[in-house]
């Protein structure tokens, strides 16, 4: 297991800690692929898992008028890019951008913005 989730990491809103647990656990299955068969139908199930989250994310600073929601939204495009450009037979540097994603992103970019949105 590469990331284990934790109660604590659920940052209040029931939307976004229901596709953050998912994240957590297709980056353990993609962790555990050893094979570029097995990782692509993975992949695919992150993209639409990682489409339909930042439309979330993106819409609810959107509403909140959340002024990180620039920097925010350059984030989850760099990533998306990065996801797109992945070698699927580099599995440290899959690792270190799903460890990125699911422990620091989540955990601070994140929690600012619901903290903000909360307070809304
Ligand atoms: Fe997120
Ligand atoms: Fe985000």
């Amino acid at each position: 297991m590469l990331v284990e989730w934790k109660k604590e990491y659920e940052l209040g809103h029931a939307g976004i800690d229901a596709q953050h647990r998912e994240l957590f656990e297709l980056t353990n299955q993609m962790a555990a692929a050893r094979t570029a068969d097995e990782l692509k139908p993975l992949l695919m199930v992150l993209y639409k898992h990682t489409r339909e989250h930042f439309q979330l994310e993106e819409g609810l600073m959107r509403d909140a008028g959340f002024p990180g929601l620039a920097e925010h939204a350059e984030y989850h495009n760099k990533l998306l890019l990065r996801l797109t450009d992945l070698s699927l037979k580099d599995h440290a540097a899959i690792d270190k951008l799903m460890v990125d994603w699911a422990l620091r992103h989540t955990q601070f970019d994140d929690a600012d913005a619901a903290a903000y949105i909360a307070r809304r």
